[in-house]
């Protein structure tokens, strides 16, 4: 692939940002008033108002020049094809065929996988329902009350955001705890008023080799057995596994039959809708929950057959880059106005920032522009009150999504209206802003003006859908996962291995031994190391007891 800077769309659009990159909103939009109405895209109950960036309608059409020039019709296709486009992992990329219709069709070496993901969706379903109506009891006799997810990445930002998103759905007579950080107040905080004989444990890891994962299971066999009297055979009771490694998890102890199965070519952030997503399901039910994979699917086809103009995650993922890499911008903002979608903007960062975070491409060359930005974000209006003032006052431009709904799930009061308003109000004020001679029409003195002028031009998407139900979820994290794609294929990058979390794994298994072992350790680090290993040895040792216990 011709490295980007030398692509023919990509030195058109650098010239065209030259010319461009002073206009402000408030002109594109006084020249043509139905800009608002225009610069939109609706899809699958999805409407995307686009308007409030800065662009021109050259820009989009140089932006999907450069979609083309790119190869991103052919990569969409070579990834629903199955094609092995993880390629220094030598896998194929299909979480879109885990949300394939019952009777699709999706090849992998020679074999239609999708079949086997409806016999792992209908194992789930036959296993949630157990669970759901008491039918499925625990090793004294109780039914299950509490279902704990132990996982970590995406065997767990998926499956808390879910959880959360879909609250609303879910059966309000079970408990639901995610259990990831290897710190150990994390499982004791989440078990404590737990009762074991009532609690199922869903240790959820593609490897079953994860050190926190594995870790934080081994913890709550212990504290299962503990709780009910020292038998084995109460683990198959309170313990079922997903996983790609049926060895591993048969070396733990869980019988397999209670394993719920997916497969290399599912990504660990892709997999919130494969079998990953277990205590979804439970929440919410079989059916809610096939309608999110619907939701999922709606997306997936729009992405792989709408035109470029009128697509919503390739406009998206067009808009990342012109900001990324156009005007520097270092980071992106999710702003969801859905207390439901308080853990969204933390799943969209490992989907973004683990794909989007490399510096080869995919030929091993260094890539001659910035990948990917940093996606961050809180729900709205919290953030209104921290970080916003430097969205609209500060020196850096940082291109925002406000996701909201049109109903909302708690009506009761004006709380909607007025958190809508809310939304509304932010991306005008971040597009328009406010004038010095507006200010000063305001009475302020003059030494107080450039203080309260906001200079506008501002970027932000917004994105509206009806309400949020299990499908809308699909819909939206299928959008950012597209989008994701597509900036990865201007970026030339693999966006789905994720090797750099790899070195401090290695190097922290290496230490272990080092911070336990009785006797003084021959320490080889560098000098910063070595003596922080020192302290931390003494500071462990000098431990006295809790305060909290006095
Ligand atoms: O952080 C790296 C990573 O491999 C993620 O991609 C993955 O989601 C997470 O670790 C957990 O891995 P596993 O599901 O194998 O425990």
């Amino acid at each position: 692939m011709t490295p980007l800077t030398q692509r023919r769309a990509w030195k058109a659009l650098e010239a065209h940002h030259q010319k461009i990159k002073k206009l402000h909103l408030r002109d594109l939009f006084a020249a043509d008033p139905k800009r608002g109405e225009r610069m939109t895209a609706e899809a699958v109950g999805i409407y995307l108002d686009y308007s409030k960036n800065r662009i021109t309608d050259e820009t989009l059409s140089l932006l999907i020049q450069l979609a083309g020039e790119s190869g991103l019709r052919e990569r969409i296709d070579a990834m629903f094809r199955g094609e092995k486009i993880n390629i220094t992992e030598t896998r194929a990329v299909l979480h879109v065929a885990l949300r394939a219709p019952r009777g699709a069709s999706i090849v992998i070496d020679g074999e239609n996988v999708a079949p086997r993901v409806h016999a792992v969706l209908d194992k789930m379903s036959d296993f949630s329902s157990r669970v759901r109506s008491g039918a499925w009891k625990g090793h004294t006799g109780k039914p299950i009350r509490n279902i704990v997810n132990i996982g970590i990445g995406g065997s767990d930002l998926g499956p808390v955001m879910a959880y959360e998103a879909l609250k609303h759905y879910s059966d309000r007579s079970l408990t639901f705890r995610f259990v990831s950080n290897i710190d150990g107040a994390d499982f004791a905080e989440s078990v404590r008023d737990l009762d074991p004989s009532e609690t199922l444990f869903i240790v959820a890891s593609k490897t079953f080799t994860t050190l926190e994962t594995m870790t934080n299971a081994h913890t709550a066999r212990d504290w299962s057995l503990k709780g009910l009297g020292g038998d084995e055979k109460a683990v198959a009771r309170h313990f079922v596994a997903v996983s790609t490694n049926a060895a591993e998890v048969a070396k733990f102890g869980i019988d397999t039959a209670n394993m719920f199965e997916f497969w290399d070519w599912v990504g660990g952030r892709y997999s919130m809708d494969s079998a990953i997503g277990l205590s979804t399901m439970v929440a919410i039910g079989p059916d809610s929950f096939r309608s999110m994979l619907d939701g999922f699917h709606q997306m997936d086809e729009h992405f792989r057959t709408a035109p470029f103009d009128r697509n919503l995650p390739v406009l998206m993922g067009l808009l990342a880059v012109w900001y990324n890499n156009l005007f520097n911008a270092q980071t992106v903002a999710v702003l969801p106005y859905d207390q439901y979608l308080k853990r969204f903007p933390a799943y969209l960062q490992q989907l973004t920032m683990e794909s989007s975070g490399k510096r080869v491409t995919l030929a091993g060359a260094e890539v001659t522009c910035e990948t990917g930005p940093i996606y961050w974000g809180e729900p709205g209006t919290n953030g209104q009150h921290s970080f916003y003032q430097l969205i609209h006052q500060g020196t850096r431009l940082i291109p925002c999504d406000f996701i909201v709904f049109g109903q909302t799930l708690n009506p009761p009061g004006r709380h909607h209206d007025m958190l809508v308003a809310n939304v509304f109000a932010q991306t005008e004020a971040l597009a328009f802003g406010k004038t010095p001679e507006q200010v000063k029409a305001e009475g302020t003195p003059e030494w107080l003006v450039p203080h309260r002028v906001f200079e506008g031009n501002r970027p932000s998407n917004t994105i509206l859908a009806e309400r949020l139900t299990p499908q809308a979820l699909g819909k939206l994290v299928a959008l950012y996962e597209h989008s994701v794609f597509t900036q990865g294929v201007i970026w030339d990058i693999d966006s789905f291995d994720q090797w750099g979390v790899e070195l401090g794994k290695v190097l922290a298994q290496r230490m272990i031994p080092e911070l336990e072992s009785t006797a003084e350790p021959n320490l080889s680090h560098d000098s910063s190391t070595n003596s922080l290993i020192r302290r931390y040895r003494r500071l462990k040792e000098s431990s006295g007891p809790d305060p909290a216990q006095q």
